[in-house]
């Protein structure tokens, strides 16, 4: 499969100076590089952004924000991005990379658990019993998906009426390594959580969806 994946990144569109410096400092400074999403999927979702015209953005799990800036990339410059990270010790680095891409007028990035921060947007958008009055032109066109994996059915019941009717919900690492099509289902908490997870997307007729089997799987789904 290396090898596939190298022939790919080569054929695609390369990565800007920014997330070039974001990627070599994630090796340099964190332990996890593996949890990039990497060059491929990020001009993915940079064209998904570009050709949807989409102009608010909700990211759960910024990490050092190399998803961020792809997906910001292709913002206008009246667009908006919120990304949801628990880690404060990444605030610095993540920071730097958004100056670095220009786009940190762009970007807002909440420290926090993502759940305690959607309630907040929840009721700043007016979706909660408190508020008031919503604010349709606050809901968002694309959510990404890509923080705690035991969570996602949390974060999909939490964000579904944040996203426009015709908007996308991308959730990331839905094959988890392929654990999820294993027969019988390892019972590892976050095998359980994305099993569940895709088996409420399935089964939920308010939206249309598929399954890519790129990287580790990302569930492309569409609120009807
Ligand atoms: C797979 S990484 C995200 C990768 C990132 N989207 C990228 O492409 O570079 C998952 C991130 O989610 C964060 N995370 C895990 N649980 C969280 C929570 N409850 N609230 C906010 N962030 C969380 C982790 O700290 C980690 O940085």
């Amino acid at each position: 499969m290396e090898h596939i994946y190298k022939y790919i990144e080569d054929h695609a569109t390369q990565e800007s100076e920014a997330l070039k410096w974001v990627a070599k400092q994630t090796h340099l400074r964190t332990n996890h590089a593996r949890m990039l999403s990497g060059s491929i999927q990020g001009e993915l979702l940079r064209i998904i952004v570009q050709t949807s015209g989409a102009k608010r953005i909700l990211e759960l799990g910024t990490f050092t924000g190399y998803s961020a800036i792809s997906l910001a990339s292709a913002l206008p410059s009246d667009g908006h991005l919120d990304t949801l990270e628990l880690n404060d010790e990444l605030e610095d680095l993540i920071l730097e990379g958004f100056e670095r891409a220009g786009l940190d007028e762009i970007i807002e990035l909440h420290i926090g658990d993502c759940k305690e921060t959607l309630r907040k947007l929840r009721v700043e958008i007016g979706l909660d019993q408190n508020s008031t009055a919503s604010d349709s032109s606050r809901l968002y066109d694309i959510v990404y998906m890509d923080a705690n994996k035991r969570e996602y059915c949390e974060y999909y019941e939490l964000v579904f009426d944040m996203v426009r009717p015709g908007g996308l919900i991308l959730a990331d690492n839905v094959l988890w390594d392929g654990k999820v099509c294993q027969d019988p289902l390892p019972q590892d908490k976050q095998t359980l959580g994305i099993a569940r997870f895709n088996d409420m997307v399935s089964s939920d007729p308010r939206v249309e969806s598929v399954i890519l089997p790129l990287r580790d799987g990302l569930n492309v789904i569409r609120k009807k």
